[in-house]
């Protein structure tokens, strides 16, 4: 694979596009685009054109852009987390990755009657569900501080309802921050929520009294982070998970979470939110006492789970992966 800081492969992009490279590239000829270069006889895009590109594609397809509903409180504040709120809602790729206006609201909500001391966020992506809390802390004059962790990697997005280039994400949630005045609030982690797990203490020196988890949204990666950060938050911390309902969200992580470890046990109180105008869904969970056998190590199926995060992410698994012995390792894993 050819490698350049700037230029992005026209392959994966027509992978993106639900379509062939052929295709792409007759389409960019037909539009008479030539911000295509071709290297070692494959063609690249510059990242920088991608965006261009993209609104080029949909003014041939059939595309109409939607966007989460402001909510008029917010539209005609003069605040600057709200107007940096409805600013971050117009971007393409906010819809429907974000928390809702509403949703957030609940959010700020939630946070600034809690009063938590340290709040541990997976997945900021661009920064906006950061922001609704780091609001919510700046609102009851709270010393605590919002850890948010993502990879932060570009955002190439194409639901086949909306589409966006965001190369650099973190930047972006640094700028949010800034322009809200809130970065004070906020600590940026660009790493994997597993590597942070590991380096736990050399960041944070205090319990995580609130957890939001709203990154890896499989049920290998929902169990690793609940694993990783379940021994940091004290009995009478908050856990939030995003995205609970897999018929409207289309992920079962969360979901697994709740079923398999919360729901019975007598350790957790649990409140199910079945959010509007979506229904993916919120649950406050609080920590009523410890579990031991949630912590890692202790019990073996989170330890299966987890192994297979540790697994999909080896060289060896991605090169067999979509290979007949990738398939037998699928299917014996899934027997255990
Ligand atoms: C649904 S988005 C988060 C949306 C955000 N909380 C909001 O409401 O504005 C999920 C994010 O999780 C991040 N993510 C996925 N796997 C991760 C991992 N293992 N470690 C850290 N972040 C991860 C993705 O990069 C993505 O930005």
């Amino acid at each position: 694979m050819y490698k350049n800081e700037e230029l992005y492969p026209l392959a994966n992009l027509a992978q993106i596009l639900k379509t062939s490279p052929e295709d792409l590239a007759e389409f960019a000829e037909k539009v008479q685009f030539t911000a295509i270069t071709k290297v070692n006889s494959l063609d690249f895009i510059k990242k920088d054109d991608i965006e261009r590109f993209f609104e080029e594609y949909v003014l041939h397809s059939n595309i109409t852009p939607r966007y989460w509903k402001i909510l008029p409180h917010l539209d005609n504040s003069v605040l600057p987390w709200a107007t940096t709120l409805v600013k971050m809602y117009q971007e393409k790729f906010a819809y429907p990755t974000c928390v809702s206006p509403s949703q957030g609201q609940l959010l700020k909500e939630l946070v600034s009657n809690i009063n938590p001391q340290n709040i541990l966020e997976i997945g900021c992506f661009i920064g906006i569900s950061t922001i609704w809390m780091a609001a919510g802390l700046e609102e009851i004059e709270s010393k605590a501080i919002i850890h948010s962790v993502d990879l932060f990697e570009p955002i190439l997005l194409w639901t086949g309802y909306n589409y966006g280039y965001l190369n650099n994400p973190l930047e972006y949630a640094k700028n949010a921050a800034l322009s809200a005045q809130l970065s004070h609030r906020i600590s940026f982690y660009k790493m994997s929520s597993e590597e942070l797990g590991k380096k736990f203490s050399q960041f944070i020196d205090r319990p995580i009294d609130f957890l939001y988890i709203d990154g890896d949204h499989s049920v290998p990666g929902c169990v690793n982070d609940f694993v990783l950060f379940y021994p940091q938050v004290p009995i009478g911390g908050y856990i939030m998970l995003h995205d609970i309902y897999p018929k409207f969200c289309g992920y079962e992580g969360p979901r697994y979470i709740i079923d398999n470890f919360i729901k019975k046990s007598p350790h957790f109180d649990l409140v199910e939110i079945n959010t509007t105008p979506h229904n993916f869904g919120i649950a406050l969970i609080r920590k009523r006492s410890e579990d031991k056998n949630l912590y890692p190590g202790k019990n073996w199926r989170l330890e299966l789970h987890r192994a297979r995060i540790r697994l999909s992410k080896t060289t060896t698994w991605k090169k067999i992966k979509d290979k007949p012995m990738g398939n037998l390792v699928r299917k014996v894993i899934r027997r255990i």
